[in-house]
């Protein structure tokens, strides 16, 4: 089984008929395990230069977007999911926090997930105890309400 596809099932209460958002897609892997489950899967990137075929071809929403100025209206997700990005958007991490809580829904899930050591070390860094070992993925569980 694919990872991301392990992974979809991890979060599947959160996927399963939801809009899911995938910010710092690259091959936007995750999103095309997740339309499988998702009511629609979205996933933004600063270049399309790592999108894989089969999220060309699935029936994914990729657009060209930066995640600390997103285009989206406020409200517009159930579920956000952040892949094995988190170490190449650390220092914009404020601003796109920010904007993934602006353009979740109340209640949503943010999840940064992790399965690299450039990323793993970094959350644990940043997150301490937050971030959570499931299953090989280093899982950090961000929601719109007290963080
Ligand atoms: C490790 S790569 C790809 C991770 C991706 N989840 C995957 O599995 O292929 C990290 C990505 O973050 C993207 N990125 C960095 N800063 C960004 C930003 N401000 N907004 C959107 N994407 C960003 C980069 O363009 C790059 O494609």
């Amino acid at each position: 089984m694919k990872k991301t596809d392990i992974l979809v099932n991890l979060l599947a209460s959160d996927i399963e008929n939801k809009k899911v958002l995938e910010v710092a897609c690259g091959t936007a892997d995750f999103s095309v395990s997740a339309a499988k489950l998702a009511k629609s899967v979205f996933c933004i990137d600063l270049d399309d230069s790592r999108l894989s075929d089969q999220a060309k071809n699935n029936n994914i929403c990729f657009q060209i977007m930066d995640a600390a100025k997103m285009f989206y209206s406020d409200k517009e997700f159930d579920t956000i999911v952040i892949y094995n990005a988190f170490f190449h958007i650390q220092t914009q991490w404020k601003m796109i926090e920010s904007e993934c809580k602006r353009v979740i829904k109340s209640p949503g899930a943010i999840y940064i997930v992790g399965t690299w050591s450039l990323d793993t070390n970094l959350m644990i860094d940043v997150f301490g105890d937050r971030a959570v070992w499931k299953d090989g993925f280093l899982i950090v569980k961000v929601t719109n309400k007290s963080d």
